[in-house]
């Protein structure tokens, strides 16, 4: 058992280096090495992602790609991917091209209202704090003035503040339940900051409310934070196209059409099926919220809340058949920021947003929403087809290659081979054994 130690964030990350090395570490020599590999060459760039944030040793890699060849709402876009599972960008190509061909993607953005809540408990008369609320709201406002000055000058700002009472889910629960237009940033900071001095305002203004009782004074503000749950920050991605156009493995386009709503009726009805399927999408939604900057844990976790709305959990998309066209198509909340937050800072998140040529934060929800409905198209396109270990082993041999310690020579003759056999990692074993001998 080790001893906790303190003072380790005041330590210099060399120091932080030596302590878990000869703590936790086999190989302190060899760890050690790895982590000082991923340093960045240029000081000021190490400094600039050690400052991101707290008790930083090295940086963690993941593959920066581009999917190219996106055709949404008629103009081209390739879209900049951080992903290291081995077949998402090569499956988003392939969608891209597949309906590039068949008018493209459709996007829209269905609204942009961000949610933030102040939660406090108040024992007294419902009457009295509803009037109370009335008095005190044009307050709140003025109290965040300052805050909103720029926001407003950019055409956000706060929308509302709602008194709801939730009484009925927990005794002398309460919440200021506020609306926000945030523009082209996420507006985590600005909503948060909004709703801290809503709730100082509002405690002080209780405290001085002639109409309150000392108990009615006393309410307790229990905290105020933004909601990720933000189903009116909503994007609809569609693609449509005669049916005839989908005949794929020797399938008719019919059938595969009919298999595909099939598939999808699954996802709707049978939460298993719902989460892989989701997570298919969100293999394109994270790869792009990552590689722009973005917080893909909010993403996460307002699509899945959004995705269990109606009590269950069910699929993110849908595909109907009708007068011989196929649609297909998702609706998803997404709260992004193309300004402020990491979009800014991260020299590669500057990039991202630069090859999307500086989308505004609603561009961007539609590029995102693309990203994933390509993604399960891909996806749902081969599991009732070929199924998709054909594809995914293809993709991920290299993997299984490197494991393996290939040589460069040796890899290029088994990239070869594997073109026209099926990719196992027994079967890459096997192969490289005769390479070898
Ligand atoms: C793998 O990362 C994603 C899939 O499982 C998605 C799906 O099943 O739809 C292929």
């Amino acid at each position: 058992m080790t001893n906790p130690i303190s003072g380790f964030s005041k330590l210099k990350k060399e120091e932080k280096i030596k302590w878990l090395s000869g703590t936790y570490l086999k190989d302190s020599e060899n760890a050690s090495h790895i982590l000082q590999q991923y340093w960045n060459p240029d000081p000021a760039l190490q400094q600039l992602h050690e400052e991101f944030t707290e008790n930083t040793l090295s940086n963690y890699y993941l593959p920066f790609g581009v999917a190219p060849n996106f055709l949404i709402n008629e103009s081209l876009y390739a879209i900049p991917m951080a992903i290291e599972e081995s077949s998402v960008i090569a499956a988003a190509s392939k969608a891209a091209k597949f309906w590039g061909k068949r008018g493209g993607f459709k996007a829209e953005v269905l609204g942009t209202k961000k949610i933030g809540q102040v939660h406090f408990m108040y024992t007294g008369d419902k009457v009295k704090l509803q009037e109370f609320f009335l008095q005190v709201k044009p307050v709140l406002l003025e109290a965040v003035e300052p805050l909103v000055k720029n926001m407003k000058k950019r055409g956000g700002g706060v929308l509302d503040i709602e008194l709801r009472d939730k009484t009925d889910l927990l005794p002398d629960y309460y919440q200021l339940h506020c609306t926000f237009e945030t523009k082209d940033s996420m507006g985590a900071n600005f909503i948060n900051s909004c709703l801290e001095r809503f709730a100082e305002t509002l405690k002080l203004a209780a405290t001085n409310y002639d109409d309150f009782n000392s108990a009615e004074k006393e309410m307790e503000i229990v905290m105020s934070i933004l909601s990720n749950f933000v189903p009116e920050c909503l994007v609809r991605a569609e693609v449509s196209c005669p049916v005839e156009e989908l005949s794929d493995h020797g399938m008719s386009g019919e059938a595969f059409a009919a298999k595909f709503v099939r598939a999808l009726k699954i996802a709707e009805v049978e939460p298993y099926r719902a989460v892989t399927h989701n997570k298919g999408i969100m293999n394109g939604i994270d790869a792009v919220v990552l590689a722009t900057g973005n917080d893909f844990r909010a993403v996460e976790a307002g699509i899945h809340a959004y995705a269990s709305r109606e009590g269950q959990y069910t699929s993110l998309t849908h595909a109907e058949v009708s007068n011989d066209q196929f649609r297909f198509w998702m609706e998803i909340p997404l709260a992004l920021g193309t300004v402020g937050g990491l979009t800014g800072l991260h020299p590669l998140s500057k990039i991202a947003l630069e090859i999307l040529q500086k989308p505004s934060a609603e561009n961007l929800m539609k590029i995102v929403a693309v990203a994933g409905l390509a993604q399960n198209f891909a996806a749902v396109k081969s599991l009732i087809t070929t199924g998709i270990q054909q594809g995914h082993m293809k993709m991920h041999l290299m993997n299984i290659l490197n494991q393996l310690e290939a040589s460069p020579e040796e890899k290029e003759s088994l990239v070869k081979h594997f073109k026209k056999h099926n990719v196992s990692h027994s079967a890459v074993e096997e192969a490289l054994q005769n390479i070898r001998s």
